[in-house]
């Protein structure tokens, strides 16, 4: 075991062993046992430490040992040795596979004639591991220009933008199964009795005070024009209840007081008091508006809004 694994693969084997289990048993939360807990950090220090002198120090006691042994026992070692050899001879002939080397004896064959100072140089084969290591980069590399410079393959850029647009799209549907978490873009118009109702009295409770109990106006404005100071439609409506109107003109944010449901149901109730004509409204204010999302009627003020939309 020991001729068919060196020591710069025992140690870290066995290091790495030590670590994982390490981590696999100490409860460190989130964060790695050897940053959380410095001392877990020390004693790895120290192990692989000990482990590496204990390898140095076998290996000298080894050659000691060697030297001290009878030529009968030597041979007798040499015997041994050679049948580890044997069996680890598939893994030799990979690492021979592997490294292209020349034995020790050959040496002399490779030799260069630069001498530097006595610095010799040989002319080793390059590794195969490494020259096809090499040539996969080189392989690698082809591919990855032509599948993203050449035919346009997706960078990470427009990754993060498509899921993105996947997050968004996903949330959508989030809302429109979860009513209460709706939002002004989700809103929509309800039009049934129940809600209606419901929507009435919130209005009646908390919105009558300035718009009149039928929506005629007062304080704020008539409600049952389709002249808008912020937009008319659900979405807007919705806005505008849910975030108030504009700065000092009195009508408040009412988001901590009603339940995005219960906004939506007032704001529906509001919009079916349009063309209600309630006696003696509020004089119009803001801007007439159209919902584009409403049928058209085949009126000349809806074409004329039609051809400046073309345009
Ligand atoms: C204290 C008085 C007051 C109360 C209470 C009040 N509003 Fe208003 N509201 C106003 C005023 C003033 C405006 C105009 C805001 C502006 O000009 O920016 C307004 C504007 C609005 C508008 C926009 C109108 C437009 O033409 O764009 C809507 C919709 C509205 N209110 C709905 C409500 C609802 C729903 C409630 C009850 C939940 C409510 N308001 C309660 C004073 C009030």
């Amino acid at each position: 075991m020991k001729k068919f694994f060196p020591i710069y693969v025992r140690v870290p084997v066995i290091f790495f062993i030590v670590f994982a289990l390490m981590e696999y048993f100490i409860d460190s939360g989130d964060r790695p046992a050897f940053i959380k807990y410095p001392m877990v950090s020390v004693f790895l220090f120290v192990f692989v430490f000990i482990l590496i002198a204990i390898e140095i120090t076998l290996s000298a006691v080894n050659r000691v040992m060697y030297q001290l042994m009878t030529p009968e026992e030597k041979a007798k070692l040499e015997y041994e040795n050679s049948l580890t050899l044997k069996e680890s001879s598939w893994y030799k002939n990979l690492m021979q596979k592997l490294t292209k080397t020349q034995p020790i004896e050959r040496e002399g064959d490779l030799l260069m004639d630069h001498d530097y100072d006595g610095i010799k140089e040989l002319d080793n084969n390059l590794p195969p591991w490494w020259v096809y290591l090499f040539y996969i980069c080189i392989v690698f590399g082809v591919v990855y220009v032509a599948r993203y410079d050449v035919f346009g393959g997706d960078d990470q850029e427009i990754e993060l933008k498509k899921e993105m647009a996947q997050a968004k799209i996903e949330v959508e549907e989030y809302l429109k199964t979860a009513p209460d978490l709706m939002d002004e873009k989700t809103v929509v118009l309800l039009t049934d009795a129940p809600s209606l109702d419901a929507g009435k009295e919130i209005f009646t409770t908390n919105c009558a005070a300035c718009h009149r109990a039928d929506g005629g106006g007062q304080i704020g404005p008539n409600l049952t024009d389709n002249h808008w100071i912020l937009g008319g439609g659900i979405k807007n409506l919705f806005h505008t209840i849910t975030n108030g109107g504009r700065d000092g003109k009195g009508m408040i944010s009412w988001k901590g007081t009603l339940k995005p449901k219960e906004i939506q149901k007032v704001a529906s109730y509001i919009l079916s008091l349009q063309g209600s004509n309630p006696k003696d409204p509020k004089e119009a204010d803001g801007e007439i508006w159209v919902d584009e999302n409403m049928p058209k009627k085949d009126t000349a003020a809806n074409k004329a809004v039609d051809s400046t939309q073309v345009k």
